[in-house]
């Protein structure tokens, strides 16, 4: 890996850390006292790749659940074999830090996406589940159905957070998932966004937030 892309990748996950933070916005207050009720708190990343952003979405969620008992779990999901073997090997296991109370915990798994309600050993109840850079425009069907799989692991109070690289693509996301029903709670563009080079493609360069409408 060469030292530009190493370095645009640090910049990119610190431009994602404060679009988290800013995307939750008031809804922080609600999410903490959530957290604070839980043991362990539990992230799902959905299509994670090689789940670069492993660390940044686990101090996320350990810096809502506060400093005494941050004791978290991430499960990430792909297709892919080859990047969750990548993730597995760079984040997989469990961490407890010098500099940081509680502890993080990181594992990842080959499979469907679309057939969330298949893995039984994920588990259900998650307090974030997230999407980065969604794919809806490469198979909107495929997508619809990860989508409501994403939302059904959804634990109460529980929200779900995504990322789009187009603006057209972000609002075929936000129009699915809201008809899916997630209500959407927020939705701001990444003023830091890194362009890439297809025109109009950036990285995070929208991020949304949800809760899963109450029935
Ligand atoms: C645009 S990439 C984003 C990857 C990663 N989240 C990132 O931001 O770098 C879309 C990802 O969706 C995954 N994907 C596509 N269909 C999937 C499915 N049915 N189940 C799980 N992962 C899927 C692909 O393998 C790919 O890693």
């Amino acid at each position: 890996m060469s030292r530009k892309y190493l370095a645009e990748t640090e910049e990119d996950l610190a431009h994602l850390r404060k679009m988290l933070r800013r995307v939750m916005g008031d809804d922080a207050d609600t999410v903490r006292r959530h957290l604070a009720k839980r043991d362990e708190a539990r992230v799902l990343d959905v299509a994670c790749g090689d789940c670069r952003e492993a660390e940044v979405l686990t101090d996320f969620i350990a810096e809502l659940k506060g400093p005494s008992e941050s004791a978290v779990k991430l499960t990430g999901i792909d297709v892919r074999a080859r990047e969750i073997a990548d993730a597995q090997r760079r984040y997989g296991g469990k961490r407890e830090f010098k500099d940081r109370p509680g502890s993080r915990e990181c594992d990842f798994m080959t499979g469907d996406a679309s057939k969330l309600d298949q893995h039984a050993e994920m588990g259900e109840d998650f307090d974030l589940v997230f999407m980065r850079h969604q794919n809806y425009w490469h198979s909107a069907r495929t997508w619809e159905e990860i989508y409501d799989q994403a939302l059904a692991k959804l634990g109460d109070d529980g929200r779900l957070i995504i990322t789009s690289y187009f603006d057209k693509e972000h609002e075929l996301a936000l129009e699915a998932i809201q008809r899916l029903g997630g209500e959407l709670i927020r939705t701001e563009f990444n003023p830091e966004t890194r362009e890439l080079q297809t025109e109009g493609k950036s990285v995070d360069r929208h991020v949304a937030i949800f809760r899963r409408k109450e029935e």
